[in-house]
């Protein structure tokens, strides 16, 4: 595996694949590795003749200082794990590479930026489209590859691609769970044994929510809110039901459009999870 840390590196291995009309696919990511990424780099090179995938903690996407000071870093087992799944280049550049100046750009998703994460999290959107957006002109891919967990940062890159007119297709890949249904994260590691057992109740309540026919969205959120609640490992932090096009939170069942998703954020201690199932059961009554 080629491993670029400057975008002069990137173009050494890039530039002849361009020439020799190779597609690439892209997988950002902000290191320390787990099996869903794996799995998106595994979609990847079944697509792609060249696979990249990025190791950068974006400073901007950070709302909570004291997040990115603990965000796990393991770089060197990073790139060990990224050559054994047959990724063809490595690009973990420095800061000055991605912002040779500071990113004044400001995004505005309208609705979709203002709920849940963006309601949460403010500025970690606008943080996610400036690096996903230099990524992809460094790179310049046809394809990129993000998870389902992180369901509204897949909305807005998809949105950001958009408003920009760059030619880059946005492939969407399913979650991975741990073996109690906990969504794979990078922010897994930082959690106690305890508080990993037990936040395998966030997956294991959504599904049971997401089977329950005869609750409006309301009585199922506190229903969905007051489980996970009443575990003292965890808090809920938002629990909405939105419809799947528009991300835009549904409060009767008449209203939805389409498939329904229930999206969740909870905190197990200073460590924020989140998570969503799709609600194939939630038909109007
Ligand atoms: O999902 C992530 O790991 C990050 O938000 C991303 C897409 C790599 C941008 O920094």
């Amino acid at each position: 595996m080629y491993v670029a840390r400057t975008i002069v590196e990137s173009e050494r291995f890039l530039a002849p694949a361009r020439k020799a009309h190779k597609e690439t696919g892209l997988v950002p990511t902000m290191g320390a590795l787990h099996n869903g990424h794996m799995s998106l780099v595994d979609c990847c090179r079944g697509e792609n003749e060249i696979t990249v995938a990025s190791i950068f903690v974006n400073p901007t996407q950070f709302n909570d200082p004291a997040d990115l000071e603990k965000y796990p870093r393991n770089p060197e087992r990073d790139l060990e794990i990224l050559s054994s799944a047959g990724c063809d280049m490595a690009f973990i550049p420095g800061m000055r590479s991605v912002y040779p100046a500071p990113d004044n750009r400001t995004f505005d998703f309208g609705k979709l930026g203002r709920i849940m994460e963006g309601k949460y999290r403010p500025g970690h959107f606008n943080g996610v489209a400036q690096v996903v957006s230099r990524l992809f002109s460094i790179i310049r891919p046809q394809r990129a590859y993000f998870g389902m967990k992180d369901l509204q940062q897949l909305a807005v890159v998809r949105r950001m691609t958009s408003m920009l007119n760059l030619p880059v297709e946005i492939r969407a890949c399913d979650t991975v769970r741990e073996g109690n249904g906990l969504a794979m994260s990078s922010r897994n590691e930082l959690l106690t044994p305890a508080q990993r057992e037990n936040a395998g109740l966030i997956y294991k309540t959504l599904v049971d929510a997401s089977n329950k026919s005869g609750m409006e969205p309301g009585e199922l959120k506190r229903w969905v809110t007051r489980r996970i609640n009443s575990n003292p490992f965890l808090e809920v932090e938002y629990f909405e039901i939105v419809n799947e096009s528009d991300l835009q939170p549904v409060e009767k069942r008449g209203d939805a459009e389409g498939r329904l998703v229930g999206c969740i954020a909870v905190r197990a201690g200073s460590v924020r999870l989140i998570d969503n199932v799709f609600f194939p059961n939630f038909e109007p009554l």
